[in-house]
């Protein structure tokens, strides 16, 4: 291998990754652009779609039934809520929802849901006899008619049931429920996961004012005034507030390399999603595999071994063991290798391949923090006031160091009033916020 072209490889390899302090700046009026072109009947990459409610009080109270779809599972909760604040999960069940479903028809997706749903109610011996309200978290890009009733955009992340694109989701899952001799669950809120996440931190606290996810998909919700809502129609006081539902995932004025172009190429939404393929955990696995296949074909990287990464081989997962091995010879990554049939492998090797993660998942970072203070200065362009933003998902959660780099990106452009910017883990958020969700529908509906 001639040095000179590794050397000179590697760096620009790493450019095309970066993502500097003016690019983080330069990225502010164009999301604040797309912001206001969504908000009107224009619209841009930002659908940000009205999710027909505002924060909640923390006083609301009682026990609801939670329905979570966006991922892999399907989860059935029971969330006590207290009145004071505190929301707590009594009882939960996930149900991994098989490929053939997930790719399957709309009608054969909601009758395993309705199926899942008849599971918990006799493992649970929840009380049939009475109407129950339920609240449904679905975690894709719908166009809400009001608090309970809402028609699928586009899907994301992978899922594709045919017939779903264009319907009311709460009317097609009350179809299955009542197949399955569940009529007596109404839902009565529904919302996106960013939406619930951010109904969590604000059920607890009142300065929380934008609910984010970091998980399989990413993508952020905030309170914005009516007034600035131009696509909503009328009837509403223009004092009032509502959360928006930006569908960040799908903003479009970011730089692609090479390898986005790649990965975007290989997805079922090609052209979409651009911003979600460069921060989510669906699809940071891959693009380090792009890169990493780039290496191999240059002999760049694991010369001594007939290496081959197919699509799938390097999940984020494999990503976050990968950055968490802090040994001296990289003893977990050797590890990792060798079960992936990548047997001689040298430190430096493990170094490069450690230091790809850690650039793609800085990036993602970077552009998660760029993408946060774009929506609070959005909201306060000051930031002369302080914002809880409420955060769920894995990623975020588990990723070593991710939370990390948010904060320090967030100083880089915020200096001394970046404390005013406050990250929470809002755990389960996506699942909880939608019971809060539904006892504020509740009290809205036997209010004069
Ligand atoms: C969906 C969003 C969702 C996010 C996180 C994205 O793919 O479009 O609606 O909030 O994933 O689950």
């Amino acid at each position: 291998m001639e040095k000179r072209t590794y050397s000179s490889f590697l760096l620009k390899l790493f450019k095309s990754f970066d993502v500097t302090t003016e690019m983080m700046w330069g990225l502010h009026p164009l999301f604040h652009e797309e912001m206001k072109r969504g908000l009107t009947d224009k619209g841009g990459s930002l659908k940000m779609l009205p999710a027909f409610v505002d924060r909640p009080t923390g006083k609301e109270k009682g026990t609801f039934i939670a329905l979570d779809l966006g991922g892999t599972n399907f989860r059935v909760l029971k969330v006590r809520l207290d009145g004071n604040g505190n929301a707590r999960v009594e009882n939960v069940e996930r149900f991994v929802i098989p490929s053939v479903v997930m790719h399957g028809t709309g009608t054969q997706m909601f009758n395993f849901i309705a199926k899942s749903i008849q599971k918990f109610v006799v493992n649970n011996k929840v009380d049939t006899t009475k109407t129950k309200k339920l609240g449904f978290t679905f975690s894709f890009p719908m166009k809400q008619l009001d608090i309970e009733n809402g028609i699928l955009v586009t899907w994301t992340k992978d899922f594709s049931a045919s017939g779903v694109v264009g319907k009311n989701v709460v009317s097609m899952l009350s179809d299955s429920l009542r197949q399955f001799g569940l009529e007596v669950l109404h839902i009565n809120a529904l919302a996106n996961d960013t939406v619930g996440t951010f109904a969590a931190g604000a059920y607890k606290d009142p300065k929380c004012d934008v609910g984010i996810i970091f998980g399989t998909g990413t993508n952020a919700c905030y309170r914005e005034k009516i007034v600035n809502i131009k696509k909503l129609a009328r009837g509403y006081h223009k004092k009032d507030h509502m959360i928006i539902n930006i569908e960040w995932g799908n903003f479009d004025k970011l730089p692609l390399n090479e390898y986005d172009l790649k990965l975007d190429k290989s997805t079922k939404n090609p052209r979409k999603q651009r911003m979600e393929k460069m921060i989510s955990g669906m699809y940071l696995g891959e693009l380090a595999r792009l890169v990493l296949s780039d290496l191999i074909r240059r002999k760049f990287i694991f010369v001594n071994s007939k290496a081959k990464f197919t699509k799938g081989a390097l999940k984020t997962t494999n990503m976050s063991l990968i950055e968490s091995d802090r040994s001296k010879d990289l003893i977990k990554i050797k590890g990792f290798l060798e079960h992936a049939g990548i047997l001689k492998t040298t430190v430096s090797d493990r170094n490069l391949l450690k230091e790809i993660c850690m650039m793609i998942s800085s990036r993602a970072a970077r552009v998660s923090a760029a993408a946060i203070s774009s929506v609070i200065t959005w909201m306060d362009p000051k930031l002369s006031k302080h914002h809880t933003v409420a955060i769920d998902g894995t990623l975020y959660e588990r990723y070593p160091g991710f939370s990390k780099r948010i904060t320090g990106a967030l100083k880089e452009l915020h200096g001394g009033r970046a404390k005013r910017i406050k990250l929470t883990k809002a755990k389960d958020g996506s699942g909880t916020g939608v019971a809060i969700i539904a006892a504020v529908a509740a009290k809205k509906k036997n209010s004069p």
